[in-house]
């Protein structure tokens, strides 16, 4: 988490840092910060604590001048949302300055070391000590040049921590220089003529540049003026970089009409499916096009099972997605928390397929989990929307879903996009194996028309989702709960709720509640009943009526042509029928909305929720 913005230009610093730090503010929006000088401007920086807006009107009447620059909007993890915490951060001496995203592990024996040697603390979080430690080694080195001295100092510094950073550190005795250093969180070098950029993700440079080097870990990157070298962090050898040239459309999000994000995006999931299924359907028109897979269809016929490794609504997506390829293509698929994985050592058959799931690419225990599969020698693969992501570039290949930039925290049309891409990939195996050509070409026009119903469903349900926000706004309490491939949708209605409004949520196999938590229902509790899979409906009534025995309210999300007696909800709302393995899809629209509505209803930030960002790049 944390977003960094650096440049060093031709160019006012201040402009294009505060643009890049608004593009990077979904990381992490709790303080933000700025230092702003070069060789005719001492260094000034400048803090506080929220949102950028904030720092724009603090920093507006101060008249900062400047051709270099560093940038911070803050997620908290080493100390509270104070001003003394945000970044940048800056050593005793006021020679070093630093922007860090990560958390350096061992900064309390740090500390402690340079405590002793009478260094101050201003701040709680580890940056401070990395800062410190960078000043301490640069006092130690003072027979190399300046510039030199200034990057050993940084190598120095950075071989005794433990941990993970993405750094940008100002010295300012060399005024037009910037070192960058990378390990485990993202940080990207912007190359355009006039100036030189580093940010977490190419999004912090938008418009300005279509150059990019994606710094892998263990590399430093040393800005002189104009010029850069790259080299390994440990051993200092220089290493040529792989200049990449970004699509600048990709990388953009204009809200258009839209009051914020998180609507605009809950609306153009019609569209960013059919984009996404542009070009992926096999010229027969019964199986899918996966170019990027890189796998032979004879290898993909030996796998005997797949593993699906994301976190948040990536995980839940590929629970549905677990399903949807047992289904069509009869192979056993686990999921599993990619957070988990990494630290229980799970035996893994041979002839298993890993897939690491994530919309940012970023997530670093998606990325550890996806480094642990590597180590243990098993083929991997990557289903991401973030084109160049470090993921992306790990898994080495993988499938894109170009849904176009995803800006709210809150997964919207990342999910449907990845319930959408592992239907995709249940049809395609599934095709290799028993799925005959008719019934391939059924599941292919159902995708085809995928979009079209997203559409029509979102129409469908706007307004009735809004009049039920407003009717249950005060509630405190709401459970979610569904069956087969439903129950995952269930929970992801449940975190998009909790994240959204902060309404407490939870979701149950809709079995599941009668074994313990329907002692919890009572008038108060609200029950979103997923009922839009006709073979249980039966099973669902069933559980609705015995939440309604116990007075607890019931919203009913059924399927047009099976009609719930009245009796067993207060509510409902009936979806068109569609393709079973497009219902998760059709039946997460109402509870986006639900959870968008009433968290306007609550005043919530819908696009930036507390304490929360969007990408979490620490464990
Ligand atoms: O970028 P990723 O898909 O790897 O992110 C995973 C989770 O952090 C993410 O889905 C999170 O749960 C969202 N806030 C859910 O809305």
């Amino acid at each position: 988490m944390c977003g960094i913005i650096s440049y060093i230009g031709k160019q006012d610093a201040l402009q294009i840092l505060i643009k890049g730090l608004k593009c990077v503010e979904y990381r992490g929006y709790d303080s933000a910060g700025i230092a702003i000088g070069d060789e005719q401007h001492p260094f000034r920086i400048e803090r506080s604590v929220g949102y950028i807006e904030n720092l724009i009107k603090h920093v507006s009447p101060l008249g900062l001048k400047g051709h270099v620059g560093i940038g911070h909007t803050r997620w908290a993890t080493h100390g509270g949302i104070f001003e003394k915490n945000a970044h940048p951060h800056v050593s005793n001496d006021k020679k070093f300055i630093l922007v860090h995203n990560g958390v350096i592990e061992n900064y309390a024996a740090l500390k402690a070391t340079l405590l002793k040697t009478g260094v101050k603390f201003y701040s709680d979080t580890d940056t401070e000590v990395l800062v410190n430690l960078i000043a301490q080694y640069y006092q130690q080195l003072e027979q190399l040049p300046t510039s030199q001295r200034f990057e050993e100092s940084v190598r120095k510094s950075l071989a005794e921590v433990q941990g993970t950073y993405g750094i940008v550190v100002i010295c300012t005795d060399c005024p037009n220089e910037l070192i960058g250093v990378r390990k485990s969180s993202p940080l990207v070098l912007g190359i355009n003529p006039d100036g030189l950029f580093l940010g977490s993700d190419v999004g912090a440079f938008s418009g300005h540049i279509e150059n990019v080097v994606y710094l892998s870990d263990h590399e430093m990157v040393h800005i002189k003026g104009m010029d850069y070298q790259i080299t390994d962090l440990m051993n200092g050898s220089v290493t040529s970089p792989s200049l990449e040239t970004i699509d600048r459309e990709q990388n953009t999000a204009d809200l258009g009409d839209f009051p914020n994000y998180a609507k605009k995006e809950i609306f153009e999931q019609g569209t960013a499916l059919g984009n996404m299924y542009l070009g992926r359907f096999s010229s027969d028109g019964s199986s899918a096009h996966l170019g990027g897979l890189q796998i032979t269809p004879y290898e993909l016929r030996q796998v005997e099972r797949i593993l699906l490794l994301g976190c948040g609504s990536s995980l839940y997506a590929s629970k549905i997605g677990a399903s949807l390829i047992e289904t069509y293509a009869r192979i056993p698929v686990d999921v599993e928390y990619a957070s988990e994985f990494c630290y229980r050592n799970a035996p893994l058959n041979k002839n298993t397929l890993v897939f690491v799931v994530s919309q940012s690419g970023e997530t670093l225990d998606t990325l550890n989990a996806l480094r642990e599969v590597k180590r243990k020698g098993f083929p991997t693969l990557a289903i991401t929307n973030v084109v160049g992501s470090t993921i992306a570039r790990e898994a080495g290949c993988g499938i894109y879903l170009h849904l176009g930039m995803e800006v709210g925290v809150a997964a919207t049309k990342s999910f449907t996009g990845q319930v959408g891409m592992l239907a995709l990939l249940a049809l395609y195996l599934g095709r290799m194996r028993d799925m005959s050509f008719t019934d391939g070409r059924q599941f292919v026009q159902a995708l085809q028309s995928l979009p079209q119903k997203v559409d029509e469903v979102l129409a469908l349900c706007d307004k009735p989702m809004q009049k039920l926000a407003k009717t249950y706004v005060d509630y405190q309490h709401c459970f979610f709960i569904g069956r087969q491939m439903l129950y995952p949708v269930a929970i992801e209605g449940a975190l998009k709720l909790k994240e959204l409004s902060y309404m407490h949520a939870e979701a149950y196999p809709a079995g599941e509640l009668k074994h313990g938590a329907l002692a919890l229902i009572d008038p108060s509790v609200l029950t979103i009943v997923l009922a839009t899979n006709e073979e249980v409906m039966g099973k669902n009534i069933s559980n609705m009526m015995e939440i309604k025995a116990r007075h607890g309210k019931v919203i009913a999300i059924g399927l047009e042509g099976c009609e719930i007696p009245q009796k067993a909800y207060d509510e409902v709302i009936y979806l068109p029928k569609v393709y079973p393995a497009l219902l998760p899809i059709i039946t997460v629209l109402p509870l986006q909305l639900f959870a968008y509505y009433l968290a306007s209803e609550r005043k919530c930030n819908v696009d930036k929720p507390r304490n929360l960002a969007k990408s979490v790049t620490v464990e």
